[in-house]
């Protein structure tokens, strides 16, 4: 197996009220994303998810410590490492006044396409996720759900090999929950690496190849669902992550 992220001693510290304060989000964090993995990336809230997230993705600067991309240094290769990677923020990122279809072809010339390439890949992209009957309206007038699988589209429009998903499930009801995982999963089937968040443990379980769980910005515990259930004598992850953590998941959604 060859990696696809690499993070050694990642560090982020956040100064507040002009340098008067200091948050230490991410604390000098070690560990290895192989390719073609789900990999589940789970903690408390504050735990420092995004942070890491927005670091192994170009969008901060790490305070201390590397990343490898693809076998790329960070430092020497944001252009060529963000070709590579698709990232699905917690927020969404799409006008809201244009349609969803004139988002993707927004995007895909953002990553360099012609008009006419970006939508040809936009109307493959409505086939696969089934987003024909809604793709010439205003994302404004989006359902949740609608809007979601849309963000995901708009994330994978340039092919990246590596996909990060910030809680791409949050506050959707059970149904939309279901149709974003299995939109997920035909990405993982398709070769894309995958590095998710997410509050739904269950979902975590079923959909990861492995997980991390970070606390108060460490990851303090990597492994398959499997593995770490054995280890901490559980039936499930919220069990694992009860015990590791001391917090029972919030879950938004409920
Ligand atoms: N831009 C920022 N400036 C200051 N503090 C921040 C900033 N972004 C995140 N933090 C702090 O870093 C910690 C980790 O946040 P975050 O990475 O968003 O956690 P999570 O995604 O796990 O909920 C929190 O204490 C948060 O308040
Ligand atoms: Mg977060």
């Amino acid at each position: 197996m060859t990696a696809i992220i690499e993070t050694k001693d990642l560090r982020k510290v956040f100064t507040r009220d002009r340098g008067k304060s200091e948050v230490v989000a991410v604390k000098g964090t070690t560990f290895e994303v192989e390719r073609g993995e789900v990999f589940g990336f789970l903690g408390p809230n504050g735990a420092g998810k995004t942070t890491t997230m927005r670091m192994l993705s170009t969008l901060l600067t790490p305070t201390s410590g590397s990343v490898k991309i693809a076998g790329l240094d960070l430092n020497d290769g944001s252009e060529e490492i963000r070709k590579k990677i698709g990232y699905v923020s917690q927020v969404g990122g799409m006008l809201r006044d244009a349609t969803g279809l004139e988002n993707l072809i927004f995007q895909g010339r953002l990553y360099g396409m012609s008009e006419s390439q970006a939508r040809e890949r936009a109307m493959e992209l409505a086939k696969l996720f089934n987003l024909e009957s809604y793709m010439e309206r205003k994302v404004g007038t989006y359902s949740g759900g609608q809007k979601r699988i849309f963000d995901l589209a708009c994330g994978i429009i340039h092919k990246p090999e590596l996909l990060f998903l910030d809680e791409p499930s949050t506050g959707l009801d059970p149904q939309n929950r279901v149709h974003v995982w299995d939109q997920v999963k035909k990405l993982h089937e398709q070769g894309t690496t995958i590095f998710l968040t997410t509050h739904y443990l269950e979902e975590a379980d079923a959909l990861s190849d492995r997980v991390a769980i970070m606390d108060k910005g460490e990851v303090i515990a990597i492994g398959t669902p499997s593995e770490l259930k054995e280890k901490y004598g559980s039936t499930t992850l919220d069990d694992v992550f009860l015990k590791i953590t001391g917090h029972i998941m919030w879950n938004p959604g409920a």
